[in-house]
């Protein structure tokens, strides 16, 4: 009887956990080109799919190959505004591609690989497409303090930051 008593309370927990209690959404995101005759964004929007669903759309022209790509990624969290979280990752985006040799970089990116059409080595050009994507709590090794955060991503090609990619989004721990 205790045993059915334990099975039962686990299951509800699981039920619970699964029930969406965890809140992982975008609620703003911001594309700028700062080299117009190499990047243009042509589409950068985010769209409520329902109301703990936002998903995120984006057309990027490449004007010009791209044959090495610098990422510069921090992650900011609000606190009277938004101040930096955790650290500053800079990569090579090439390299990236080729050997997934980061920890970090990979959480994202597996978030996100099967959503965009950056999943080949470089280099890259025309249209870059990121369709419908979403984000998902249980992709994450661990879940993240409750609050207010901000991917602030600067592409750079050629030793230039050309574009940026910044998105807002919100991460609420069931309690
Ligand atoms: C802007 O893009 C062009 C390619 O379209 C490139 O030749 C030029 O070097 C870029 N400008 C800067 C400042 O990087
Ligand atoms: C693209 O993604 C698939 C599935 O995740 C993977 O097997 C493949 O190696 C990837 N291709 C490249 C070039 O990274």
């Amino acid at each position: 009887m205790k045993r059915v008593l334990t099975i039962f309370l686990l299951l509800l927990l699981l039920e619970h956990y699964q029930s969406g209690a965890v809140i992982f959404k975008m609620t703003n995101a911001v594309c700028e080109s700062y080299n117009k005759s190499w990047v243009e964004f042509n589409v950068c929007r985010l769209r409520a799919v329902s109301r703990n669903k936002v998903s995120f759309n984006v057309d990027a022209m490449l004007h010009h190959p791209v044959h090495n790509v610098f990422v510069k990624a921090q992650l900011m969290k609000r606190a009277n505004g938004y101040k930096p979280w955790l650290y500053k990752v800079n990569f090579d985006g090439c390299q990236f591609i080729r050997r997934r040799n980061s920890a970090l970089i990979r959480i994202v990116w597996e978030l996100f690989k099967e959503f965009s059409t950056i999943n080949h080595t470089c280099p890259y050009v025309g249209l870059q497409r990121v369709k419908d994507f979403y984000l998902r709590s249980e992709k994450l090794p661990t879940p993240i303090p409750t609050g207010d955060y901000l991917l602030l991503i600067d592409w750079v090609f050629n030793k230039k930051p050309q574009a940026a990619t910044n998105v807002y989004f919100t991460f609420v721990e069931d309690l």
